[in-house]
């Protein structure tokens, strides 16, 4: 386990965030500062391997040429697996420079993987993506008006027929996560919030188990969006 360093400037490998929502600055510090007191092996949603994405990301037959977002990617170790897969496009977006930056030492360093420190809610995308990943950022939506504008930046990020993979804590899951209220869905929920033009594939429920030895229930919802 590692300790993180704070970053309050802009780091030159990074793309940063265009605009700035509300209530911006404080979920950078959250963040950064949950990556820097515990590391990105230490906070609860660390794995070292994340099976069930890549086991969906597989059933979903994604091309390895595709362009892949992971969503609040983080510290997630998923970045590391695709590249080690051959994946030759994929971009991590996180709020928190700390957390990118972890991730970006472990890999090679001309590993082809694009780093965006911004806000998902304020964030605009300059091109479309072929896969959409979200495993636990979506869940901290709390607020209606957040999701419809997480949905509307999602629309205007993926090509069409794009792949989507959505994870969030089960609806008999943790309340809270990282000290914030979630939002917690069934497969059937989640389905529903991601709109209309989303199709659903598939469904999957983890037992996901925290570095404390503590169980927390995930859904899963995979498929495509119109
Ligand atoms: C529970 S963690 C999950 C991290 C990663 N997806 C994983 O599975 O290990 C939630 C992640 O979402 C990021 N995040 C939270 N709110 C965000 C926002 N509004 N915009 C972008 N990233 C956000 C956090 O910094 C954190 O890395």
């Amino acid at each position: 386990m590692f300790a993180l360093p704070m970053h309050t400037g802009k780091l030159p490998w990074l793309d940063s965030a265009v605009a700035e929502p509300a209530g911006s600055r404080g979920r950078v510090d959250h963040w950064d500062d949950a990556y820097s007191t515990r590391g990105v092996q230490g906070v609860s949603w660390y794995q070292p391997v994340p099976r069930v994405s890549l086991e969906l990301i597989e059933m979903l037959e994604i091309p390895h040429d595709a362009a892949l977002i992971d969503v609040g990617g983080g510290g997630s170790f998923l970045v590391d697996e695709l590249v080690k897969r051959d994946f030759t496009d994929v971009t991590v977006l996180d709020i928190s420079s700390s957390a990118l930056e972890a991730t970006r030492h472990r890999l090679p360093a001309h590993a082809p993987v694009r780093w965006v420190c911004a806000d998902i809610l304020g964030w605009e995308p300059d091109r479309r993506y072929d896969l959409w990943h979200d495993r636990a950022a979506f869940h901290f939506l709390v607020d209606e008006r957040d999701r419809a504008d997480y949905l509307s930046t999602m629309c205007a990020a993926v090509s069409p027929g794009a792949r989507v993979i959505v994870a969030t804590f089960a609806a008999d899951g943790p309340e809270i996560c990282s000290g914030l209220p979630v939002f917690r869905y069934s497969a059937a929920d989640l389905t529903r919030a991601l709109g209309d033009a989303f199709e659903l594939v598939a469904t999957q429920r983890e037992e996901h188990v925290t570095p404390r030895g503590v169980t927390q229930p995930f859904t899963w919802v995979a498929g495509s969006f119109r």
